[in-house]
């Protein structure tokens, strides 16, 4: 697997900032995005190959409450929910279940959105 850390190939677009706050975070930092509906960030992931790839994120979210998200490949809706569930606090952090996706060979756009008014947990990394 090819890790993709804010660190390497990095965060593309993120509506919100990149901070160094909350401890634990590997790299030089973490997204948090801003609190609403249809918050996002962005990466671009290239492959050599078309085909199904497996993703995962690494995240803390020290709401209360799931912070639910929908992933967008090339602009179209792979995934419409997966859980980011509350790790306890903004300092604890917890890797998402697995995805599968369909990528094409080349560069991919893969666009996580917030799906409740919270915006996003905070993201270390996504993993490939
Ligand atoms: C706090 C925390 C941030 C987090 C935010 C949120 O402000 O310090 O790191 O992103 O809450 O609720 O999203």
């Amino acid at each position: 697997t090819l890790e993709i850390q804010e660190n390497e190939t990095g965060f593309v677009e993120v509506d919100g900032s990149i901070e160094s706050e909350h401890s634990s975070y590997t790299g030089n930092g973490y997204a948090n995005t801003l609190n609403y509906l249809g918050s996002y960030i962005e990466w671009v992931i290239n492959v050599p190959s078309a085909g199904s790839y497996e993703l995962q994120w690494r995240f803390a979210n020290g709401g209360s409450a799931n912070r639910a998200a929908e992933v967008l490949v090339n602009d179209s809706k792979q995934i419409s929910d997966i859980d980011f569930s509350a790790t306890g606090g903004w300092s604890s952090w917890s890797t998402t279940s697995l995805v599968s996706v369909n990528l094409q060979a080349g560069d991919n756009s893969i666009r996580l959105v917030a799906k409740t008014d919270d915006g996003l947990a905070n993201i270390d990394w996504i993993e490939i």
